[in-house]
């Protein structure tokens, strides 16, 4: 990892979706409500890490993706690209940026033109920066579809989307995106549409990009791929962060209840390893209408009475560990003072 100001930094980003109120809940006045898909998140991507964004369905990842692009203009907050503030940048300011910052989609099928060969689909965002596709062009799209494992490229460079296979698809996808030589990659959930035998290729890909100094932000709902090929992962419930620290450690010493149950019900090879499930009850709250306190306390099984009232940030709980739970982390003292019985609970349940 490099020193300076981390490639990517997002700071309390807020990001609400406004619903119509309908022909109904215009003429009886109803107020307009919004969706808090994003509510205050805050995270860093340095140059030639992977972070892993991890959380269940609808929980906001996509929303995060297209935020930090400029797809979708947040309501508040920051969005640092090395160390430069691009939140409010005018469309033509974010131009020469966007050769730096490419997002990966999940459906190759989608994001490929079916009348597009290779070569064109990779000749496009060269042609759009007004690089030469002629001259070094042509050397640019050799070597990004080499980068992206499509080897010897001659092989694919003439062929249309329906004579690859999806993970030749997904490479293809990867390949126009490397081509502008970008700092930062955004791959959204890049193998959940893929077959199972190949999600281990692309992602290997992935990883491997960032022995070049790229940085990755992945997204992924399926935390064993991002504990397998994160630096660090970032879990992510109801629009916020609730726990973020090197891979290692959020997989093996989770703090935040929720990282805990996601933990649970990870299946693992080892049979004496396994843990009981912890199978969550209760709802998710609804995103237009976010309960006061932690939002995810009526699904959280170690749920006290003031967690209801306490809406908790983020606050170490190791070596650039933190966790957004009252009830944890050593560094939380008055807390954990005020809850002995929780934390001599989690102490036999570490030694057990
Ligand atoms: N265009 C939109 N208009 C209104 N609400 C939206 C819109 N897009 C997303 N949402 C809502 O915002 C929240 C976050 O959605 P988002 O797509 O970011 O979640 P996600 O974590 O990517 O989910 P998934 O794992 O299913 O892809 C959800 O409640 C979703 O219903
Ligand atoms: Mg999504």
């Amino acid at each position: 990892m490099s020193s300076g100001p981390p490639l990517l930094e997002v700071e309390n980003l807020v990001t609400h979706y406004r619903l119509g109120r309908g022909f109904l809940g215009t003429i009886t006045r109803k107020p307009e409500s919004s969706v808090h898909a994003l509510d205050g998140v805050s995270f860093t991507v340095h140059s030639g890490e992977l972070l892993a964004l991890v959380g269940e369905s609808g929980c906001g990842k996509t929303t995060t993706a297209q935020t930090i692009v400029r797809m979708i203009e947040p309501n508040s907050g920051r969005i640092l690209f090395k160390g430069k503030d691009i939140t409010r940048l005018s469309a033509g300011e974010m131009r020469p940026l966007r050769r730096e910052i490419q997002l990966v989609y999940q459906d190759p099928y989608e994001s490929l033109d079916p009348r597009f060969r290779v070569r064109d689909t990779i000749e496009e965002p060269l042609a759009i920066h007004g690089v030469d596709v002629a001259g070094d062009g042509r050397q640019q799209i050799l070597s990004a579809l080499e980068r992206a494992g499509l080897s010897p490229p001659e092989l694919y460079i003439d062929r249309y989307p329906h004579e690859l296979s999806g993970g030749q698809r997904q490479r293809v996808a990867i390949a126009a995106s490397l081509v502008l030589n970008p700092a930062l990659l955004v791959a959204d959930e890049p193998v959940s549409m893929l077959d199972v035998s190949v999600r281990a290729g692309i992602l290997d890909l992935l990883a491997g990009l960032r022995r070049s100094g790229l940085g990755i932000l992945m997204i992924t709902h399926d935390l064993s791929t991002a504990a397998h090929y994160a630096d660090r992962i970032a879990v992510m419930y109801l629009g916020r962060i609730v726990e973020l620290g090197p891979a290692v450690d959020v997989v093996r010493n989770p703090q935040h209840p929720y990282t805990r149950a996601l933990i649970s019900v990870v299946p693992s090879r080892d049979p004496l390893a396994r843990a009981r499930p912890q199978l969550l009850e209760g709802e998710t709250p609804n995103p237009t209408d976010i309960p006061p306190g932690c939002r995810f306390a009526p699904r959280c099984p170690m749920v006290e009475e003031r967690c209801k009232s306490i809406d908790p940030e983020l606050r170490p709980v190791g070596e650039a560990h933190e966790a957004a739970c009252i009830l944890v982390g050593g560094s939380q003292r008055p807390i954990a003072e005020r809850a002995p019985r929780t934390r001599r609970d989690e102490t036999e349940k570490r030694g057990a």
